[in-house]
């Protein structure tokens, strides 16, 4: 079944979400349907590892036995089936665009599987792109999910700012890497997601340390995070650290990232489940 009932077009259920002016409550959302949980997850600037974070914690969301897919909503430079080895082209029969299936069951879209290879480049504008992301969201047969991931393009431009307003999204995870911390590009995109009511599920910190595979040593490559700092004063959990690991990259460039074991993934997995009740059981407390 599609998304929602009056999105299943993929378009917003009233006025364009660009006209609404900065910070103003969010209003004219598309429907979730049948998702339980949309978390979108973004970063202050390109390269931190973001769809790696976002395909690690959907695998092991996964692993749980819960209902998960992924959005690409990095139009412009789509890299989740590339991770999964998945190859387009999607499929619509009339009925919706269907999604296509990792081998552990986690349906994908991406503008990826839209082009010829992985060597032709995604030339959009910024108003295409965004309608292509709510075509993802709303025109896509999702089917019942416990969580919908979104791989968001990085930074604070347009494309996010309709996604964030446009999209139901239940909370935000950030990515970053130690040298986002120490520029502080990351509180950008943070302020901006808070200006517009998107809760702060987390922070994922990535290419945190790397940890020596003989004696287990652990060197912090860019000298102590400050992680602990930045989620303090935004009053988010670290729902994990991810070491650099050779291995991954490995994985992920085969299209094999669902072989990767990662007890870090499992426990941020858990982390993020656990940010999402609390959210929810503040908004009970709210009303
Ligand atoms: N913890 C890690 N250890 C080793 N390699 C990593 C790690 N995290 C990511 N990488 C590698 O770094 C590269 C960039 O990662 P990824 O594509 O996830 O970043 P991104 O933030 O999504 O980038 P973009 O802005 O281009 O979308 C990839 O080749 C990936 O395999
Ligand atoms: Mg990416």
């Amino acid at each position: 079944m599609s998304a929602g009932g009056p999105s299943s077009t993929g378009h917003p259920s009233s006025s364009p979400a660009g006209a609404r002016p900065r910070g103003q409550s969010v209003t004219a959302r598309m429907e979730k349907g049948a998702i339980r949980h949309v978390v979108a997850v973004g970063s202050g600037k390109g390269g931190v590892g973001k769809s790696t974070a976002t395909s690690l914690l959907a695998i092991a969301l996964r692993r749980t036995g819960a209902s998960v897919g992924i959005l690409d909503a990095d139009v412009t430079g789509p890299s989740v089936p590339k991770l999964f080895g998945l190859t387009g082209p999607l499929l619509d029969r009339g009925e919706g665009i269907e999604p296509a299936k990792t081998a552990s069951g986690i349906p994908v879209v991406s503008s990826q599987f839209l082009v010829e290879d992985d060597q032709t480049p995604v030339i959009w504008r910024g108003p295409l792109v965004t309608r292509m992301i709510l075509q993802f969201f709303g025109g896509v047969n999702w089917g019942a999910l416990d969580y919908l991931l979104i791989d968001m393009p990085p930074g604070t431009s347009d494309v996010p700012l309709t996604v964030f307003q446009t999209i139901p999204i239940d909370g935000m995870v950030f990515v970053l890497s130690p040298q986002e911390l120490a520029a502080l590009i990351v509180r950008k995109a943070m302020n901006m997601a808070r200006e517009l009511h998107v809760p702060l599920l987390g922070i994922v910190e990535n290419f945190a340390y790397f940890e020596c595979p003989h004696c287990k040593e652990r060197t912090e490559l860019f000298g102590p995070s400050g992680v602990a700092r930045v989620a303090a004063e935004y009053g988010v959990p670290v729902l994990g650290r991810f070491p650099v690991d050779p291995q991954l990259s490995i994985r992920g460039d085969a299209g094999r990232l669902e072989e990767y074991p990662s007890d870090i993934a499992t426990a941020a997995a858990k982390a993020l489940q656990d940010s999402l009740a609390t959210k929810a059981s503040q908004k009970i407390t709210m009303i």
